[in-house]
């Protein structure tokens, strides 16, 4: 008898495990990472793992354990069956019904060159709901992409109640949340948190600038209470979104963290006919078992390669006319500013707000948005006359619009009312003394379409246009969208990226830099078609240090637009030194916002000199690996690093940010990502006298690494550059 207990037992066992291996695996994989989706016997699709890179098919033989509390983490949960944790998918049908359960169906996998997409199909045998789940797997960067696919297979209507473009599960002792706050002159502020059971989230509800006081991206440190530059699994992960976002992380009560991201179903119930589908924006995940920094540079190389539109190209060192000339300025002030900024060995002269509008004139913020023609008293000779100027001073030329906006005091307002953003009976709130055209509407974007062609029909020496958004949604609702109000926030960011696929498609080389009050567009949905952010309108060096750390994180140095402005600081009243200015600026795409007629002889040297050595070492910050030594929160010194993808050139940025009396005998940073063995020539930039001892001399990456790097940085804003170059 107990023989055969025994023979059945092993029998059970057998089949268990040869159901066990059974199951399906679908790896998705980079070089370095893999994420696990396992096809359970019911057909339901769980996600066994991500993290660094395993065996997938040892995952085969991993059981389906029931958790407490639900049944292991669905690949894409939906609300319905025995799901009752945040959905990805949330439907409501025409019965009034809520559930949905889906089931696989099939699988096809791609490649392209080092991207690999696998497409799982799901679908719900009740409804005929189905779903794609789009992986696609970036070998070399270590990223993964995510989006859905939503069909109403069904013959009835349905609302989405929910519509996410991913979902992760991990699985740790501890979740250490790492994101960005802020506002305006004050964007990309870190803050860390542990995450405790229950859901924490980070959204927006604003309509437009969603990344003026948070960012639709985040690290996630695993087993760790603190934000480790260098070491330590970190997730990371950004929504290519510009619209209202929402990223939940739900501790769930098996001490899993489920991640889900996607469109803010806020005020979005989106309707679905029979037949109809929906296709999600990407999610960008990365895993990198080197820390924050290895998880930014994940982020960095794929959106050098495939996130920015242009991305890794140099873009040109400007004068930007705004914080100079504000809204005064005739022909020969622009005429000026140019002849200067030529002088000063830049590359480009942007014309600010203030050139247009003329039964409106642009004097001030409170007319002319709408009436995009040059404005005859300021500029009578016309705006080809000046960007010719330009030209023909070796300068490229810019110009600034703000085309999704309408000042009511402006030709447009009065006779197009019905384009405005608007909710019947109610006060058209003003920002700015401005109100938002409804982009929901195919006449508002041909129109906002327009604006960018004629304008670039104002000269063909136009080569960079400035696109600005200064201000939220509020009162939202479109008159043309009638009682279909659900559709608004999602189609007005899709009426927004039609008009940029337009403009794309005829004016592929024009360089377009996304501003938003400073940084109120700053995401990866946006950079597809832009080549550049405007990462703050606070350009005061000190804030600024902080707010490019921030903005490192997730996005790469080559859109991060950094201007050298005057003092006091228009935002900040601070006052910091030239030269520490320009060595905060040149971290990113080097510009100037201020009169040059206003600096002194000594000053115009030193930009003249700071513009020629950034010119030197530029390919490394828009192609290079950035390295952050350290953290400038709550540290008196903070540096960072770029390193070519070859290991043959670096640059090295280091500040005092709080006095600190020891910092004039040398502050120690050990360098990184530096070749070990190979010797590199220090040399520091814009200075007769360097502050560290080794200057001018060679030493091994070993040593540079070693903490004997150890510039004086004697007093507040004490700041030094260094160029490293292989011998
Ligand atoms: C916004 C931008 C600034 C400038 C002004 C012009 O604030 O962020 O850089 O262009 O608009 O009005």
């Amino acid at each position: 008898m107990r023989r055969i207990t025994t023979i059945i037992a092993a029998f059970l066992l057998a089949a268990a495990l040869l159901q066990a291996q059974e199951q399906k695996i679908i790896p998705i994989e980079t070089e370095s990472t893999s994420l696990i989706l396992v096809v359970r016997n019911n057909g339901e699709v769980q996600q066994l793992y991500y993290g660094s890179k395993v065996n997938a098919s040892e995952f085969a033989a991993v059981p389906q354990r029931a958790g407490r509390y639900s049944s292991g983490f669905s690949a894409y949960p939906a609300t319905g069956g025995r799901y009752q944790g945040e959905p990805a998918l949330h439907l409501q049908y025409a019965n009034g019904n809520h559930n949905t359960e889906l089931y696989y169906s099939g699988l096809e996998t791609r490649r392209r060159g080092d991207v690999t997409t696998t497409e799982i199909r799901l679908k719900d045998p009740v409804t005929s709901v189905e779903v794609s789940l789009f992986y696609d797997a970036y070998f070399k960067e270590d990223v993964i992409l995510s989006h859905s696919v939503i069909r109403n297979g069904g013959k009835s209507p349905l609302r989405m109640l929910s519509y996410a473009s991913g979902a992760i599960s991990l699985r740790s002792d501890r979740y250490l949340l790492s994101h960005v706050h802020g506002g305006w002159a004050q964007e990309m502020q870190l803050e860390n948190e542990l995450l405790t059971h229950d859901t924490k989230v980070l959204e927006s509800r604003r309509g437009t600038q969603n990344t003026q006081v948070g960012n639709p991206s985040f690290l996630l440190s695993l087993g760790t209470s603190e934000l480790n530059e260098d070491s330590g699994d970190v997730v990371a992960g950004a929504f290519a979104w510009s619209g209202n976002y929402r990223i939940s992380f739900e501790r769930d009560p098996d001490d899993r963290l489920n991640i889900i991201a996607g469109i803010n179903p806020f005020a979005s119930a989106y309707p679905l006919a029979a037949g109809d589908s929906f296709t999600t924006p990407e999610m960008i995940w990365t895993f990198s078992s080197q820390g924050a920094g290895g998880a930014s540079r994940n982020l960095h190389r794929w959106a050098r390669n495939y996130g920015v539109y242009g991305g890794g190209n140099i873009n040109p060192i400007l004068l930007n006319s705004w914080e100079g000339a504000y809204f005064s300025f005739t022909t020969q002030t622009l005429i000026n500013m140019i002849d200067d900024a030529a002088s000063m060995g830049l590359e480009m002269f942007v014309l600010d707000d203030g050139w247009f509008g003329n039964e409106y004139p642009r004097n001030r913020d409170n007319a002319g948005l709408g009436d995009w023609q040059v404005n005859v008293t300021k500029l009578p000779e016309g705006m080809d006359y000046i960007a010719s100027y330009a030209h023909s001073k070796g300068l490229k030329f810019g110009i600034w619009i703000e085309p999704e906006m309408v000042n009511p005091n402006s030709v447009l307002a009065h006779t197009h009312p019905d384009w405005v953003v608007q909710s019947p009976g109610r006060e058209q709130y003003q920002v700015r003394n401005q109100w938002v055209l409804d982009l929901s509407n195919p006449a508002v974007q041909d129109f906002v379409y327009g604006i960018f062609d004629d304008v670039m029909k104002l000269s063909p020496a136009i080569d960079y246009v400035k696109w600005d958004c200064n201000r939220p949604v509020e009162s939202f609702g479109s008159p043309y969208l009638g009682t279909d109000q659900d559709r608004f926030y999602v189609e007005y960011c899709q009426g927004f990226y039609k008009v940029m696929e337009r403009i794309r498609a005829k004016y592929p080389d024009v360089l377009v830099q996304c501003c938003s009050s400073g940084g109120g567009r700053v995401d990866y949905g946006a950079l597809s078609y832009f080549n550049e952010v405007w990462t703050s309108d606070d350009t005061d060096g000190y804030e600024r240090v902080l707010m490019q750390y921030g903005t490192s994180l997730i996005y790469p140095a080559c859109v991060m637009a950094a201007h050298v402005s005057a003092v006091p600081n228009h935002q900040s009243r601070n006052v910091t030194p030239l030269k520490f200015r320009f060595d905060v600026a040149c971290q990113g795409r080097l510009g100037l916002e201020l009169q040059p007629k206003l600096l002194e002889e000594s000053e115009l040297a030193l930009v003249n000199r700071c513009v020629e050595s950034y010119k030197t070492y530029r390919d490394v910050v828009f192609t290079g690996d950035l390295y952050r030594l350290g953290t400038p929160y709550g540290n008196d010194f903070y540096g960072m690093m770029y390193v070519s993808p070859d290991k043959r050139k670096a640059v090295v940025y280091t500040y005092c940010l709080r006095f600190n009396a020891l910092g004039g005998e040398g502050h120690s940073f050990k360098l990184k990502g530096l070749d070990p063995a190979r010797r590199y020539k220090v040399t520091e930039q814009n200075v007769n006298r360097s502050c560290w001892w080794g200057n001018g001399r060679s030493f091994t990456g070993a040593f540079l690494e070693s903490g004997a790097f150890n510039p004086s940085l004697p007093s507040l804003y004490s700041s030094a550059v260094f160029v490293l170059e292989a011998e």
